[in-house]
Parts: C-alpha cells; sequence; structure tokens
C-alpha cells in the first residue's frame, strides 16, 4: 500500500542557542515531522540532548516529534520521553536484550513504536516484532553524527524491509546523508520517510531545501 511521503528535519543540525526559533522556522518551512536525535556518548560516539531541551520545544509546534533515541540502556527513559512530548519513540535494534519488551512499553505509554538498524544490522532483525511496529528507520549513515556520506549498500536493505513490512502499517525511514540527490532513490526502494539533517539547515531557504528533497523523491517514487 502506498504511504504518504513525509519529510522529518533533523534539528542534530540546528543552531541550538535558537532552537525554538528554528523548530518554528522547520514548523512554516512544511517540514511533515520534526527529528529529534538523542545521543547518549554510550550506544554512540556522542552527546546531544535529552528530555529537557525536547520538553522546551514541545509547546513550538504541533508537529509529531519523531524522537530517534541512540541511548543504551532505553527502557528506563522511555516514559520520559513520553512525558516530554515525543510522539513516535525509535530505538536501536542494537541496543539492549529485549526488544519486543521495549516496543510493548512504547506502545503502553500510548506512543508509537519505531525501531532502527545500524548499517550492520540485517531488516531480518525485525522479522518477529512486526505485529509491536509502527515505524522501521533504516540508517543510512553509522549513528552518532550529522554530516555523513549515505552508504549506498542500504538502499537494498530499504528494499528487503518493504516486502518484508508488504500489507501492513508500517512506515519506512531512512536516516543519514539523505537529500535531494539520493532522495529519488531511496523512495523508489522503498522508504516514505526522509530525515535531513545538514541538507536542510546548511541552506538559506529551509522551505526551498524541504521542497526540494520531497520533489525529488515523490518523482520517481513508486
Ligand atoms: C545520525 C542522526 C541523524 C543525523 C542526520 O546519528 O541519527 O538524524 O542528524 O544528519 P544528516 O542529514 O546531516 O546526515
Ligand atoms: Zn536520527
Amino acid at each position: 500500500m502506498a504511504r504518504p511521503l513525509l519529510i522529518s528535519p533533523s534539528i542534530l543540525a540546528a543552531d541550538f542557542a535558537r532552537l525554538g526559533d528554528e523548530v518554528r522556522a522547520l514548523d512554516e518551512a512544511g517540514a511533515d515531522w520534526i527529528h529529534i536525535d538523542v545521543m547518549d556518548g554510550h550506544f554512540v560516539p556522542n552527546i546531544s540532548f535529552g528530555m529537557p531541551v525536547i520538553e522546551a520545544i514541545r509547546p513550538v509546534t504541533r508537529k509529531t516529534f519523531d524522537v530517534h533515541l541512540m541511548i543504551s540502556p532505553v527502557d528506563r527513559y522511555l516514559e520520559a520521553f513520553a512525558r516530554a512530548g515525543a510522539d513516535l519513540i525509535t530505538v536501536h535494534a542494537e541496543a539492549g536484550p529485549h526488544l519486543d519488551r521495549t516496543l510493548q512499553a512504547i506502545r503502553a505509554l500510548g506512543k508509537r513504536a519505531g525501531v532502527s538498524l545500524n548499517p550492520a544490522t540485517p531488516a531480518h532483525a525485525l522479522k518477529h516484532v512486526l505485529d509491536r511496529l509502527d515505524l522501521i528507520l533504516v540508517m543510512t549513515v553509522n549513528p552518532g553524527f550529522g554530516g555523513q556520506a549515505f552508504i549506498p549498500a542500504m538502499l537494498e536493505k530499504i528494499a528487503e524491509v518493504r516486502e518484508m513490512v508488504r500489507g501492513r502499517n508500517i512506515d519506512i525511514e531512512v536516516d543519514g546523508g539523505i537529500g535531494r540527490g539520493n532522495a529519488g532513490a531511496v523512495a523508489r526502494a522503498g522508504a516514505n520517510v526522509l530525515v535531513a539533517g545538514s541538507a536542510i539547515f546548511k541552506s538559506p531557504d529551509y522551505g526551498a531545501e524541504i521542497r526540494a528533497i520531497r520533489t525529488a523523491a515523490a518523482s520517481i517514487a513508486v
């Protein structure tokens, strides 16, 4: 089934001194979701921000807060992220031993549940938890930093994920090195939610960049 194409700008590349204004600008620029990258310096080699920052920007927009947790252990923080304003909580398949339990916990909090796959993790790692999922996030770089180069081998994984979720109500998101140059390829492979950080924030006109990515994805989407 065809799912709507959504653009989810990552605020990791925003000017943190003016974060509220940046989120407002994304809202007005036509972002569908706001992608929020939480890093713990343990699961990934970088530290970003946590719940208080999400809570602070929650009043600025009504758009879906797409919270990407690159943290381990994750279970003990789920409730706090739900309370801070997350609408969709994505955890990493590699981040803990009991993924099925984690996904149940996210849904029990009334939130949509996502799982992210590192580049080396195969699509079939999620084969037995599909009933618990609203979104699969295929990392197209190794998580931890913005501004990295897209890994072309991930196109095959996106296509495998698309086959695996066929007929189900599951979004396929891509994250890392996405821009107008590869939006068409990832959409054709099966992704319908495109995260972009540096591509959007490097542009002087966020709206124009979001439109360019959307147009590139829509033009050859299946
Ligand atoms: C990487 C993050 C991404 C990152 C994307 O660990 O999950 O969301 O911000 O940034 P770009 O689009 O610059 O690769
Ligand atoms: Zn992310």
